[in-house]
């Protein structure tokens, strides 16, 4: 195993206040609108208020390139900043826009009303498609026409930002009544009791998860300005100019790390999204390509870890496609970012090795005229991971990389 060394900034002393504990243990993490949707690997949100506020000037524009479930672009927005976010997810992109576009309740509370007795009388008259064995196997029977049902009285939603928050309150519904295990990372059906105690009731759910999220976007401030929309970290282009960008890229691909594909499948069927068109979406994660694998990306810490893997026989070339796909995204950040690149990221075990993602962005960011400015750590609750190659992934320290132009 390679050693683990601590990165040393180049100024030498971290620029937060020394008894800012960025753990944040005990701190609400379920303010504002971040407590609309779950979404997996989330940032968490005082760790992005507190890096909003203390290196993004008022009113500047941060990009978030890997923009998840909006975690950073929700602390932009109440903090007085703009945000741009783009994710390959479409799950991630809709989830980003709605927590933080404003809507006056006026907008809302009655075509709430009307979904849901339409959704009511769908259900008492409902003649259902099927559904694919790998949706189905995740729910009751009795569930799958309630789902349907909410789709179809949404989907005839003509205010298209209304339409949009019921939609991510469906999607949480459909996370919400899943037959699977809650805290892992990947899914895992329920089993025996577990499995009969388990009673989900969709339109309930759907009834809480609406009107938390009417009350939470009606108080964001009036002239919040962000946008989210889908793309590839990789294909953003050099018209745009960002004074910042604060992001926490995937920590791997998402066939061998988390699996941000097999959260959002479930939820995004349930919006409409056939299994086809997601599959082609899956393409565009980081690592996922299978594109030639032209050189290894400058960072000798990356190069050692690759030797390390190819020693023992396993995913070198998982982990060189990966960092491939990662390297070229911080090339093209690189580029349209004038001030600061801040990189929230945990180390990744893979076939016994870990890697320090710590060190190989650094190395990488250094190659494209970016150095290492200040540098904390922080503890990051391991969740239970699916078995990887022997004794699975994890990881336990988060790095907090804030990069300077040089
Ligand atoms: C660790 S998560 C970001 C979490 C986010 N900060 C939040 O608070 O929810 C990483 C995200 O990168 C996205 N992603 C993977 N490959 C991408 C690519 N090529 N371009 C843009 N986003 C990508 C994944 O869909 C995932 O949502």
């Amino acid at each position: 195993m390679l050693p683990v060394l601590n990165l040393i900034a180049e100024d030498g002393q971290p620029e937060l206040a020394d008894d800012l504990d960025l753990n944040f243990a005990g701190v609400d993490t379920q303010y504002a609108t971040h407590a609309i949707h779950p979404y997996i690997a989330a940032i968490n949100p005082p760790l992005a208020r507190t890096l909003v506020e203390h290196y993004v000037p008022l009113r500047e524009t941060l990009l978030d390139p890997f923009c998840g479930g909006g975690g950073v672009l929700v602390e932009a927005v109440l903090r007085g900043r703009q945000g741009v976010g783009y994710d390959v997810n479409p799950l991630a992109a809709l989830i980003s826009r709605v927590k933080t576009t404003p809507l006056p309740t006026r907008r809302t509370i009655h075509e709430y009303t009307r979904v849901l007795d339409e959704a009511q009388a769908l259900a008492r008259n409902s003649a259902c498609s099927t559904v694919p064995k790998v949706i189905s196997y995740w729910y009751n029977e009795d569930t799958v026409p309630l789902l349907f049902a909410l789709q179809s009285a949404i989907s005839h939603v003509e205010d298209g930002q209304v339409r949009e928050l019921f939609q991510v309150a469906l999607s949480a519904t459909a996370r919400e009544v899943m037959l699977t295990y809650r805290g892992e990372v990947r899914l895992r059906r329920l089993q025996g009791p577990d499995l009969e105690r388990f009673k989900p009731n969709v339109f309930a759910s759907f009834r809480r998860r609406t009107e938390l999220g009417i009350g939470r976007v009606a108080q964001l401030p009036a002239n919040a300005h962000a946008s989210a929309e889908v793309g590839d970290a990789r294909g953003i282009t050099d018209d745009q100019k960002f004074h910042s960008v604060i992001t926490s890229p995937p920590y791997a691909d998402d066939t061998n790390g988390v699996g941000y594909f097999q959260f959002s499948r479930n939820m995004l069927y349930w919006l409409g999204y056939s299994l086809d068109a997601l599959k082609e979406q899956r393409k565009f994660f980081l690592g996922c390509s299978g594109s030639h694998i032209v050189a290894v990306p400058p960072s000798g810490t990356l190069a050692r870890t690759l030797d390390l893997l190819a020693q023992k026989g396993t995913y070198r070339r998982q982990a060189l496609s990966f960092y491939q796909d990662y390297y070229a995204a911080l090339v093209r950040l690189a580029r349209v970012v004038e001030e600061q690149i801040i990189i929230v990221i945990g180390d990744r075990v893979l076939g016994r090795t870990r890697i320090n993602n710590g060190h190989i962005t650094t190395e990488m960011l250094d190659s494209v005229g970016f150095g290492l400015q200040h540098y904390y750590t922080r503890e990051l609750k391991k969740k239970r991971i699916a078995n990887l190659g022997g004794d699975g992934g994890g990881t336990s320290i988060e790095h907090i990389l804030v990069y300077k132009r040089r």
